[in-house]
C-alpha cells in the first residue's frame, strides 16, 4: 500500500515539530516546510533522534514569500505525484514587532503569510492532493478568536496602510481569514476526495526563546501563561485526529477545538457573503487584479 505523505508547514517548532513527530511515527512520510534550513535540519536531526525510522524530509519555504510559495510547490511536485495531508500551521506571530513590516512582494507580513500564503500554497498543491484516495487539508486559527466576536476583515484596509499597526490586529485579522477560508474552500472541494478542517488551537506553551527581543515584563506575562497552557504534543494529538480520523470521512468545512470537539466561530464568519468578499479580497492580491 502507498505510504500517506503529510506536508506541515513550520514544523521546525512547536505545534508543527510535535505534529511532525507523531505523524513519523504512524508511518507516514512527513515533508516538513521551513523557512530557515539549519532550523529545519536541526528539527529532522532531533525527530530521528526519537525516532530513528522516522521518514522526513525538509522543502524550504517561507510562507510571507509568493516566491518562496512557488518554488517550494514546485519542488514539491517535482518529486511526488501525489499529498494526502497539507497543514497549513506556521504563522507570524512575532510579539516583539511593534511597527508594520512588508514582505518582498509589498504585502503586511502577517496578512501575506497567515492567510494569503496559505491560500496560494493550497491552490499550487491542490492537484496533488485530489490524486490522494482521500486527502485532508487543516488550516489554523486561535481561541483567542473567541474573547474578539464582533472581528470583521477589514476589506478596505487589510493591511494597516491607514491605521495604527497592531501585531495582535493583524494577527487575529489573519486568523479570522483562517476560519472564513476553510469554509469557503470545504465547499468549494465538496465534490472533491479532499475535505477541509479548521483547528482552534488554544493556549500551547511556547519556546520563549523564540523572542530574545521582547520585554522582561512580557517574558513574565508569558510564564503566567504557560501555566496554564497545554503542551505542544497535546495540540498535535487534535492536528492528528483531525487529519486522519475515520469518523471524519464524511465530513467537511468543520472547526475543531483541542477536546477534537466541532465548535461554533463567530456569526460575521458563517455569513457566505463575508466570506465571498474575502476571497474576492485575496484573489486580488494573488493575481495583482
Ligand atoms: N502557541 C499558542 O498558544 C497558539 C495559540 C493560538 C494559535 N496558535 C497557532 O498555532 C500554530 C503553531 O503555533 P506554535 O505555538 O507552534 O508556534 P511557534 O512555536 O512559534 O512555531 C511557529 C512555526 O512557524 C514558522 N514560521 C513562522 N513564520 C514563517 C514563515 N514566514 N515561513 C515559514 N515558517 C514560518 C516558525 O519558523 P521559525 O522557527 O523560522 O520562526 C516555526 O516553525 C500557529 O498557526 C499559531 O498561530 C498558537
Amino acid at each position: 500500500m502507498d505510504k500517506k505523505i503529510c506536508f506541515i508547514t513550520g514544523a521546525n517548532a512547536g505545534i508543527g515539530k510535535a505534529a511532525a513527530i507523531k505523524f513519523a511515527k504512524n508511518g507516514f512520510k512527513v515533508l516538513i516546510g521551513c523557512r530557515n534550513k539549519s532550523k529545519g535540519q536541526q528539527a529532522i536531526d532531533d525527530i530521528k533522534e526519537q525516532n530513528k525510522n522516522a521518514d522526513i524530509e525538509l522543502f524550504l519555504i517561507d510562507m510571507s514569500s509568493f516566491h518562496s510559495i512557488k518554488k517550494c510547490a514546485e519542488n514539491l511536485r517535482n518529486k511526488y505525484n501525489k499529498l494526502d495531508v497539507l497543514i497549513h500551521n506556521a504563522a507570524d506571530f512575532d510579539i516583539s514587532r511593534k511597527k508594520v513590516v512588508f514582505t518582498p512582494e509589498n504585502i503586511e507580513q502577517v496578512f501575506a503569510t497567515n492567510h494569503l500564503g496559505v491560500v496560494l500554497l493550497t491552490d499550487l498543491l491542490l492537484d496533488l492532493l485530489k490524486k490522494s484516495s482521500h486527502a485532508r487539508i487543516l488550516t489554523v486559527a486561535s481561541q483567542g478568536l473567541v474573547l474578539h466576536p464582533n472581528l470583521k476583515i477589514d476589506l478596505i484596509d487589510p493591511e494597516f496602510k491607514h491605521k495604527k499597526f497592531s501585531l495582535r490586529k493583524a494577527y487575529y485579522q489573519s486568523k479570522l481569514a483562517q476560519v472564513m477560508y476553510t469554509y469557503w474552500l470545504a465547499d468549494k472541494l465538496k465534490q472533491e476526495n479532499v475535505t477541509v478542517h479548521c483547528i482552534r488551537v488554544t493556549n500551547v506553551k511556547i519556546d520563549i526563546s523564540r523572542y530574545p527581543n521582547i520585554s522582561g515584563f512580557m517574558k513574565f506575562l508569558y510564564s503566567i501563561k504557560s501555566k496554564f497552557s497545554i503542551s505542544p504534543q497535546q495540540m498535535a494529538e487534535t492536528y492528528f485526529y483531525v487529519a486522519t480520523s475515520n469518523d471524519l470521512i464524511n465530513t467537511t468545512g468543520k472547526y475543531f477545538n483541542e477536546k477534537n470537539q466541532i465548535v461554533k466561530s463567530s456569526k460575521y464568519s458563517l455569513n457566505s457573503n463575508n466570506r465571498n468578499e474575502l476571497m474576492a479580497l485575496t484573489y486580488k492580491y494573488l493575481t495583482g487584479k
